[in-house]
């Protein structure tokens, strides 16, 4: 099996918000923590999973307080993934917990292509429209 590349963060992937900037970063280091582990052949991914998925939901409500305070258009929508993306990796946990050992590859894939997909795509959508409504914003930029 080849191995599984990392996801490095660039400065092009800025949303223009220091602490949304630094929580991606710290996100792909997690990810990159996982595929890590399961190279390393890992039989519990558990602990560095439950590390994501608690700054997951750190990130998501960060995000979420700066949408809003940008009025966003989008943010229903974004909403909406970061929530179905939540649900998905509760259904995938539940599976692995209960043995699912197989399981652990294509959570850790997912994942990964979730998280990196997510960030250089959709957040940037939203840090277009903060870069017009910086004037609004509570969050410091920098
Ligand atoms: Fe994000
Ligand atoms: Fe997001």
């Amino acid at each position: 099996m080849d191995k599984i590349s990392y996801i490095k963060w660039e400065p092009k992937y800025s949303v223009g918000v220091e602490i949304l900037d630094e929580q991606h970063r710290k996100l792909f280091d997690i990810v990159n923590d996982l595929i890590d582990e399961i190279e390393m052949g890992s039989k519990n991914l558990l602990p560095v999973i439950g590390d994501l998925v608690a700054y997951i939901s750190v990130h998501f409500k960060q995000e979420s307080i700066v949408m809003m305070e940008s009025n966003y258009p989008g943010f229903m929508k974004h909403s909406r993934e970061h929530r179905d993306f939540t649900e998905k990796v509760q259904a995938f946990l539940q599976k692995y917990e209960q043995g699912d050992a197989e399981l652990g590859l294509k959570m850790i894939v997912f994942l990964k292509e979730w998280i990196f997909n997510h960030t250089t795509r959709l957040d940037i959508e939203y840090a277009h429209h903060l870069k017009d409504n910086a004037d609004k914003l509570k969050t410091p930029q920098e």
